[in-house]
């Protein structure tokens, strides 16, 4: 893995945590990181708990995302937060684009268009997520769909910008069910994600950080985070407790040192 791909581990909380949660859980967790461990960490927490997240990491390196942004900076869009509101309160990045907001809230790949470059712009780090379902892996139709959505959602980024996008491969079918994908299965589709960066910038793909999501565990972390094309893990539910951070920390450490 070249030194500019520095292994990257999120935790997505999702409709998880009050502001009391992330407090008691940030103090939990660093009391229990190895420091020093060379793994950047992120935590995308429920924008009601955002502050308190911040607050209860202390000022650590560890890094504080939303689960969504709104493209615009400001206006007529009820229940919305924007990338100013955001970075007033320290936060770092927005995940952008996860199935569950694709899926049940209606986010379009044309949204993420505004949202990846808007997000950039305004310096947020945007974790962009993609993946087939189970239907389109079995009709043979993965690579069309990430084809797709990594073209549509990095269209309006400008190439010298592609690497400080970080994607995230998640299928569907491996999200929140125990049925994590094998290893050869995610690294052929995050290699293939990595190729179609590449045919926008062969400098970008070397750099850009491809995470695997659904289903990473403590357990099965060290297995896929040993691919070549594999940067990290975007973690749901092993990432409620901060003790199943740790352990997927120490696996994607170890890569550093190997
Ligand atoms: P999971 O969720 O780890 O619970 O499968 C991953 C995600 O939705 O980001």
């Amino acid at each position: 893995m070249p030194d500019a791909r520095r292994p990257y581990i999120a935790g997505n909380w999702k409709m998880f945590k009050t502001s009391a949660d992330a407090r008691e859980y940030g103090q939990r967790l660093l009391s229990r990181l190895p420091m020093g461990n060379g793994v950047e960490l992120a935590l995308c927490a429920p924008f009601t708990a955002l502050a308190a997240t911040l607050e209860g990491l202390n000022d650590s390196e560890i890094k504080v995302l939303a689960q969504n942004m709104h493209q615009e900076r400001e206006g007529a869009y009820t229940g919305e937060v924007s990338a100013p509101m955001l970075l007033e309160l320290g936060v770092h990045g927005a995940l952008l684009g996860h199935s569950e907001r694709r899926q049940y809230f209606n986010e379009t790949d044309r949204a993420l268009q505004e949202k990846v470059p808007a997000a950039l712009e305004a310096g947020l780090q945007p974790m962009l997520c993609v993946g087939e379902t189970e239907e389109e892996r079995e009709a043979g139709e993965t690579q069309r769909k990430l084809r797709h959505q990594v073209q549509e959602a990095l269209e309006k980024v400008p190439d010298d910008r592609l690497a400080d996008v970080v994607i995230a491969y998640e299928p569907i079918w491996a999200i929140g069910t125990g049925q994590v994908a094998t290893p050869d299965l995610a690294q052929d589709a995050i290699g293939f994600i990595r190729a179609l960066v590449g045919d926008r910038s062969g400098d970008a793909a070397q750099r850009v950080r491809v995470l695997y999501g659904g289903s990473v565990k403590p357990d099965n972390a060290a297995e896929i985070l040993a691919q070549p094309d594999i940067d990290g893990a975007l973690v749901g539910g092993a990432s409620l407790d901060p003790d199943g951070v740790v352990e997927i920390v120490k696996a994607a450490a170890e890569q550093v040192q190997t």
